[in-house]
């Protein structure tokens, strides 16, 4: 018997989007549906992110309109899930627009909390967990586009990055049974998906340690080799690497599997060893560029990303400098680029002062953005004329006659359709380019 419809909204990284899934497998099981429809839901369900103050911000604001829904249909339940909810816990009541708060390892109980919320009741779990890491459950994917799927392998973070609010909303690092991950990708592929990304806060760190036997132990590049060995047909992804933990044994591994695609997000914040230490990254920028002349060295193709933090405590002018320059040195084919935002009860928000004035952050991150946009058009242009094998995803926004989907670079391709079909793999030749997007004719 259907229990009641659920609509939900997710903010946040792909972690978080394969967090709904999960959440919505587990609904799904105790016998809820799936609306797309906020108006024909009776529990909307908001999957927050807490990383930025911007970010909560705009729960916030959104949160405000379903006090709306709430007052046109009394028997709503709003439900806040994720990283804000285990942030914020029992202060999200106090507006009395939410009923139920419900931590990123709280999901498992999201039917009874549901069931257990009226007015004069609200739920709430925000436990974390040691162990959690949902491995049995097979999330009920959400991309409507059937062709690339997330797996976690791996929920928490122990880097206690000294900005970063990660760690508290999300607890300790646990690895998740590589079987359990072997069998989703072979369920995937079942499915017909052609993609996977393997999501982990720090996915160099994954380790299983098998309770049983030792033979089963395993390290991120085994993992990566044993799910590369899942499918020749499935390509293979993953994020986030982290700059001190990325290994000469994952980028070996990269090398081998050509389904492993030649791409690594590796999020380097700041180009001032003054910076890193304070943010206490555990690693130099000397380190940094090594690493990078490691991928390419290896990997000569391989499309390096990054993420960048402008304006962090205490952050100097020459600081910002050595920023512009590490980004110059390393030539990033794109990245993320935040003004730094103070979060409550890190240990920057402790220890040291959010001195840098606002538009002196604004400014700074204005300059770290024309740079990329730059570096990102010089990479896009020395890929005019090279081919790419390339997935197709979805039909360009800006003309229905032609496809987009990425390279193994992660770079996005668009290309006139010419008979073919999302899910596909085809052959492109780069003819041109924006600093976004590879203009491409078929080969
Ligand atoms: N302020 C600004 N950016 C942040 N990030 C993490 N914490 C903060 C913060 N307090 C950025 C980092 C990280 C990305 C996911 O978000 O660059 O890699
Ligand atoms: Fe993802 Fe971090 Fe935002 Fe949580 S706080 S949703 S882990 S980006």
């Amino acid at each position: 018997m259907e229990k009641g419809r659920i609509y939900i909204e997710t903010y946040g990284c792909q972690m978080n989007v394969n967090d709904s899934e999960v959440m919505l497998s587990i609904l799904h099981d105790a016998g809820y549906v799936r609306t797309m429809d906020m108006n024909d839901a009776d529990i909307i369900l908001v999957n927050t992110c807490a990383i930025r103050d911007n970010a909560e911000q705009r729960i916030h604001g959104r949160l405000e309109q379903f006090r709306l829904q709430k007052q046109r249909r009394g028997n709503v339940i709003v439900g806040v899930t994720g990283c804000m909810a285990e942030r914020l816990k029992d202060k999200l009541l106090d507006n009395h627009i939410v009923d139920l708060v419900a931590g990123p390892d709280a999901y498992r109980d999201l039917p009874r909390m549901i069931e257990a919320t009226t007015p004069d009741s609200p739920q709430i779990n925000v436990l974390l967990s040691h162990e959690e890491t949902y491995a049995d459950i097979i999330p009920e994917r959400m991309d409507r586009n059937g062709v690339s799927a997330y797996i976690s392998i791996m929920r928490g973070c122990n880097n206690v990055c000294s900005y970063c609010v990660v760690p508290y909303t999300r607890g300790a690092e646990r690895s998740r049974d590589p079987r359990t991950i072997i069998r989703e990708a072979e369920d995937i592929v079942a499915k017909g998906y052609r993609e996977v990304c393997l999501l982990g806060q720090n996915v160099d760190s994954y380790l299983w340690e098998d309770p049983e036997t030792a033979d089963r132990n395993m390290n991120f590049a085994q993992l990566l080799e044993a799910v590369a060995k899942v499918s020749p047909d499935l390509r293979v992804r993953f994020s986030t690497s982290h700059p001190k933990d990325i290994s000469d044994e994952v980028i070996y591994t990269m090398a081998m599997y050509s389904n492993i695609c030649r791409h690594i997000h590796l999020p380097v914040q700041s180009g001032s060893n003054a910076m890193l230490e304070k943010m206490r990254r555990k690693y130099t920028r000397e380190w940094y560029l090594e690493r990078v002349q490691k991928i390419r060295s290896v990997i000569p193709d391989c499309g390096i990303t990054t993420d960048v933090i402008a304006g962090f405590c205490g952050e100097t002018e020459e600081d910002h400098r050595d920023t512009l320059s590490l980004m110059e040195k390393v030539g990033f084919d794109s990245a993320f680029m935040f003004q730094y935002s103070e979060r409550p009860g890190t240990l920057a928000a402790r220890k040291y002062k959010d001195d840098v004035p606002e538009e002196v952050k604004t400014r700074r991150l204005n300059e770290i953005i024309a740079l990329q946009n730059r570096l990102s058009l010089q990479s896009n242009e020395r890929e005019i004329g090279r081919t790419h094998r390339v997935l197709i995803e979805g039909v360009s926004k800006k003309n229905a006659d032609e496809l987009f989907g990425r390279a193994s670079n992660n770079k996005v391709c668009v290309f006139p359709a010419g008979g073919h079909h999302i899910g596909e793999y085809v052959d492109v030749e780069v003819v041109s380019c924006t600093s976004a997007t590879l203009l491409s004719r078929l080969r």
